[in-house]
């Protein structure tokens, strides 16, 4: 894709984001094409482009397009048109959103979301009208898990991932008495309950939960409860705007030295600027880092950062994947939409090689991928270690071979 093609598509998402739902075309050049079908695939993204998680929505979108623009703006040899709707991150209004793209839209693929509650009723539409959906970042646990399906692909996470791996990592850094806080939402809820897996079965206690309702960033009484608590430690899920807010009060009350800060990488990926000294030397966990050493990576990062004039997050990566994740299977079948046991079994057997190093897909359709232990250094999540190796979720209750 040009940079012209990238100013029509944030034109378009600034549109979308105007407006409920709306709806905003963005295609490409029209080309000759025969297989019967209609001559461009046609891919519905539903993604925040509005709120709290706005800039996670647009780093998707835009990093998707360099995929499909890398491989010449064609997947399977034919053009695309995208379809973008503004989801807002709202559960309410998810269900309505998703089926304007697949019922009404008819696209061929529907990408998104950032949201679990609103990626939940995505999967939902996507199951009952069998429409390929690839999930780009929410993590909600069960769409790999007891409500996987066959048509159901996941290139980012299951919220249980990012946050297992720090249950050790903090045992072994010498707490044992730590409070847990996060939004009150699947994702909070979930990655809540994967790091206390990991801590607990370290050795670890909780000392308290602390829940927030989604989305609100008003954080000083819970601050002062956990002044009031003396933990340990204190670990975290937020994200986005959310996340940058939580960071920036927490330090302004004085708790950094005494009590440190931990979280899923959410917390610190793609605000480290907004938190700006508030955030240094905070450490997390998450399937990227800055500086790793790949050459995927060292081509993706200035590619992305020339097309959209702001630096990679683990967020641009998930998008590129998913474009990557499309292009192989839809070249597979030469473009045929039509060939849908194909093109699952070519993302069932997908390895990509990625900016956040090679994964696979694991049977429940969701990745098999390395947990990194990252330090905020500047404006960057500087790679520390592996914290997990290969890491699947346990995928419980998916019933797919
Ligand atoms: C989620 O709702 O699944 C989510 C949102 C932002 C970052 C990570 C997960």
């Amino acid at each position: 894709m040009t940079s012209t093609r990238l100013t029509i598509g944030r034109r378009s998402l600034l549109k979308a984001a105007g407006a409920t739902a709306a709806t905003a075309a963005v295609g490409f050049t029209p080309t000759r094409f025969a297989i019967g079908q209609q001559a461009r695939i046609k891919i519905g993204l539903m993604l925040p482009y509005s709120g709290t998680f706005a800039l996670l929505g647009q780093n998707i979108t835009d990093a998707l397009k360099l995929a499909i623009n890398e491989k010449g703006g064609k997947l399977g040899g034919r053009e695309v048109t995208f379809v973008q709707v503004d989801d807002e991150s709202a559960p309410p209004k998810a269900d309505q959103n998703a089926n304007r793209l697949v019922v009404g839209e008819k696209v061929d693929v529907l990408i998104g979301t950032v949201h679990s509650g609103v990626a939940m009723a995505m999967a939902k539409v996507a199951r009952e009208e069998e429409t390929l959906m690839i999930c780009p970042n929410a993590g909600a646990d069960a769409i790999t898990r007891a409500a996987c399906a066959p048509n159901i692909f996941r290139t980012s996470f299951s919220n249980w991932q990012p946050s297992y791996p720090m249950g050790k990592v903090m045992y072994d850094k010498g707490h044992r008495n730590v409070i847990v806080m996060a939004w009150k939402y699947a994702a909070g809820e979930e990655s809540i309950g994967g790091f206390k897996e990991g801590f607990t079965a370290a050795g670890g206690k909780i000392a308290k939960e602390i829940w927030v309702p989604f989305p609100d960033a008003e954080f000083q009484a819970n601050l002062t409860d956990i002044a009031n608590t003396k933990p340990d430690a204190v670990f975290v899920f937020f994200a986005g705007g959310g996340a940058a807010k939580f960071v920036k009060d927490y330090h302004a009350a004085g708790l950094r030295n005494s009590i440190p800060l931990y979280g899923s990488g959410f917390l610190t990926d793609g605000v480290l600027k907004a938190q700006g000294e508030a955030a240094q030397g905070l450490l997390t966990t998450l399937h990227y880092a800055d500086g790793l050493d790949n050459a995927v990576d060292k081509a993706f990062r200035p590619a992305f950062e020339k097309a959209t004039n702001r630096p990679a997050d683990v967020y641009a990566v998930q998008g590129y994947d998913t474009g990557l994740l499309l292009a192989q299977a839809l070249d597979a079948v030469k473009g045929d939409m039509k060939a849908k046991k194909q093109i699952i079994a070519s993302m069932e057997g997908a390895e990509i090689d990625s900016p956040r190093g090679k994964w696979k897909m694991s049977k429940a359709h969701n990745p098999i991928q390395d947990f990194y232990l990252r330090e905020a250094k500047g404006e960057e999540n500087r790679y520390v270690s592996i914290a997990h190796k290969a890491l699947s979720d346990p995928g419980t209750g998916c019933k797919l071979a």
